[in-house]
């Protein structure tokens, strides 16, 4: 039984395990869920095999517990998707001032709230830990579900960047946004 990070009303957050690939391969392979991350483009299960899950896997290590999970219904067991919540790429080593928050469902499931139940549990999470300051997420500025659920995970618009890729996808000529929540601004209980 994979440890459990967090549950919140209705999902499961768990750590991924090595007989996860298929359960990632079916969730790549979704052009609508790839859209504004590889412009539709599946990842093949050799690759997800290969690299993807053994670095999910590695997350927990290398980030202090902090990674990304599996998202598994309460109610039927079924694999939602996944959340992460670990430091920014750009971050210097064993840094947790700052934790970026990321979530990719199943297309299945989309619209019932799971993201913005899924976030708000692991900003609470964040908070809870005194050696974080700053919960952000990132997207691309054409992505109105995720920026969306930002906001209703209590993130507010900070800026837009341009990111120089060197294989656009459609979308990408109009940037990229970074939500943010800092624990000063957190409301009040
Ligand atoms: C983004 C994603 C995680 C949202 O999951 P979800 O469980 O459907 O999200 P929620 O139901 O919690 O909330 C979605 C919100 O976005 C809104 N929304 C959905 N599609 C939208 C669109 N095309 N334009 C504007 N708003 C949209 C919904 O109406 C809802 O807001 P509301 O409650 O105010 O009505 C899901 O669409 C997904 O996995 N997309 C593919 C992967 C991805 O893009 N991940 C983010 C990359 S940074």
């Amino acid at each position: 039984m994979a440890e459990v990070f967090v549950e919140t009303g209705r999902l499961v957050l768990r750590r991924f395990e090595a007989g996860d690939a298929d359960l990632v391969t079916g969730l790549d392979s979704d052009p609508e869920v790839m859209r504004f991350l590889t412009g539709g483009r599946p990842t093949p299960r050799e690759q997800v095999a290969a690299t993807v899950l053994p670095r999910m896997i590695a997350s927990y290590d290398r980030y202090d517990g902090y990674g990304i999970w599996a998202a598994e219904e309460r109610a039927s067991g079924a694999f939602a998707g996944w959340f992460h919540l670990r430091p920014p790429s750009e971050a210097p080593d064993g840094a947790l001032e700052v934790l970026e928050l990321g979530y990719r469902l199943r297309r299945a499931v989309w619209g019932r709230g799971y993201a913005t139940e899924g976030s708000l549990a692991l900003v609470a999470t964040a908070f809870a830990d005194p050696r974080v300051h700053r919960v952000i997420a990132r997207t691309m500025a054409v992505n109105s579900a995720s920026r969306r659920v930002m906001e209703k995970a209590g993130l507010r618009f900070a800026r837009s960047y341009h990111e120089s890729w060197t294989d656009p996808i459609p979308g990408a000529e109009h940037g990229e946004v970074e939500y943010a929540l800092d624990r000063a601004d957190l409301p009040t209980p």
